[in-house]
């Protein structure tokens, strides 16, 4: 009986602990933040995007019969899909387990995850007046607090072992998914909002903005270490359009986000722009305040050096379709990567994310030939 009590007092004492975003434990695993801000590493550091993910029979277990969105909003399976890549693979980061969507949906727009068919809006934005169905004001701790007690109770769990990244969709690409209503081939719908509608198109770039600077802040403050931002659908602008609607706003994310966790006496965290597809937009990109640019697989790791002289670290870029080969053409694939890119200032990862029918095995000898090679 008092052995009961005694452990009850334990369980809640711990618990309690693991809700505050304080006293984490000490880092033992740096590499990946030592090779973001471009320093000495002992080896080149490797995480994959997606790496919490279908292709891993364990996530499909925690994940199974539960709606996608609710699996969001629960911390603890947030925490457990984040920490079970760890488990598997050597990997030198992780990333809290998440979704883009989840900044729209604190806009008060609905969407369902249908499996087969990925993120569909019911009632995507159709005309600038729609703008004004939009909550005009985020309170982020309100309305985006569950993954900030998500990203808090993993970096208790990780427990040092590696450093977590917290992420946001970037706006441009939220904005796709906010008019298109899913995924689309061409994203015709919200590239016409560009061209005829310019100024309510700023103006949903600006509101996304503003929430995803206090979100990303919010992710330090609950214990994030460093910070990614995808833009995903770089890809479907032109150089002019990418000037004009993407990295105005990418660079404010970063000044923004630097400027307030100094305010608010935060550490700096290292900050990753991916905007994939985006080669034309390299040079722009690595004056855009972020630490390190990530690179998709259709750039040569030359090339995006080139572009990004010694100012950025850079991340990337293996074709993730490469791990459908044999695990000989992984470790050579691999090989060529980490001769080509160099081992300084470099993280390696895919140049996408990994798909369901993907085999761990063969995630399991990309990071086996990273830590080989580097
Ligand atoms: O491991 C990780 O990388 C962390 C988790 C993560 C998810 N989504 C979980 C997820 C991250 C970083 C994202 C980002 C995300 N979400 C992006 C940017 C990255 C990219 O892929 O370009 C985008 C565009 C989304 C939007 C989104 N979410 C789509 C298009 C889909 C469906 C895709 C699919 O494979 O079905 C999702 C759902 C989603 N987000 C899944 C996961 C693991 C799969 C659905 C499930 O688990 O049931």
């Amino acid at each position: 009986m008092v052995q009961g009590l005694v452990t009850d007092t334990l369980l809640t004492h711990s618990s309690m602990e693991q809700s505050l975003p304080e006293g984490f434990p000490a880092l033992q695993n740096d590499t990946f933040l030592r090779a973001a801000r471009g320093e000495e590493c002992r080896h080149v550091p490797v995480w994959c995007m997606r790496q919490a993910g279908r292709y891993l029979p364990e996530f499909r277990e925690t994940r199974a019969g539960q709606d996608f969105f609710a699996s969001c909003r629960s911390p603890e399976i947030c925490c457990e899909l984040t920490l079970q890549p760890l488990r598997r693979f050597p990997l030198d980061a992780a990333i809290i387990f998440s979704d883009i969507l989840v900044i729209p949906q604190a806009l008060g727009m609905e969407i369902v995850m249908e499996p087969g068919r990925g993120p569909v809006f019911p009632n995507p934005l159709q005309s600038p007046e729609d703008l004004q169905k939009l909550k005009p004001a985020v309170d982020v701790s309100q309305d985006l607090g569950y993954v900030f007690q998500a990203i808090t109770l993993t970096r208790h769990k990780i427990a040092g072992k590696v450093p977590l990244i917290g992420f946001t969709g970037a706006p441009w690409t939220l904005m796709t998914y906010m008019i298109e209503g899913g995924g689309s081939a061409t994203m015709s719908k919200a590239k016409r909002w560009l061209y005829q509608h310019p100024a309510a198109s700023h103006q949903l770039l600006q509101q996304l903005t503003d929430v995803i600077v206090d979100y990303l802040v919010g992710q330090v403050a609950a214990g994030a270490q460093a910070l990614q931002v995808f833009e995903s659908h770089a890809g479907c602008l032109g150089p002019q359009q990418f000037a004009d609607f993407s990295l105005p706003y990418l660079r404010d994310i970063s000044r923004r986000v630097k400027e307030k966790l100094k305010t608010e006496g935060r550490e700096e965290v290292p900050m990753i722009v991916f905007a994939k597809d985006a080669h034309y937009a390299l040079e722009d990109l690595s004056h855009s305040g972020y630490e390190v640019v990530g690179l998709d697989w259709t750039i040569r790791p030359q090339e995006a050096r080139e572009k990004t002289g010694r100012r950025v670290t850079l991340q990337g870029n293996m074709d993730p379709c490469a791990l459908y080969s044999s695990k000989e053409n992984i470790e050579q694939v691999v090989k060529n990567m980490l001769d080509a890119f160099g081992r300084k200032a470099y993280i390696a990862n895919l140049g996408h994310g990994l798909y369901p029918d993907m085999d761990p095995e063969h995630v399991g000898a990309f990071i086996a030939a990273v830590h080989k090679y580097s």
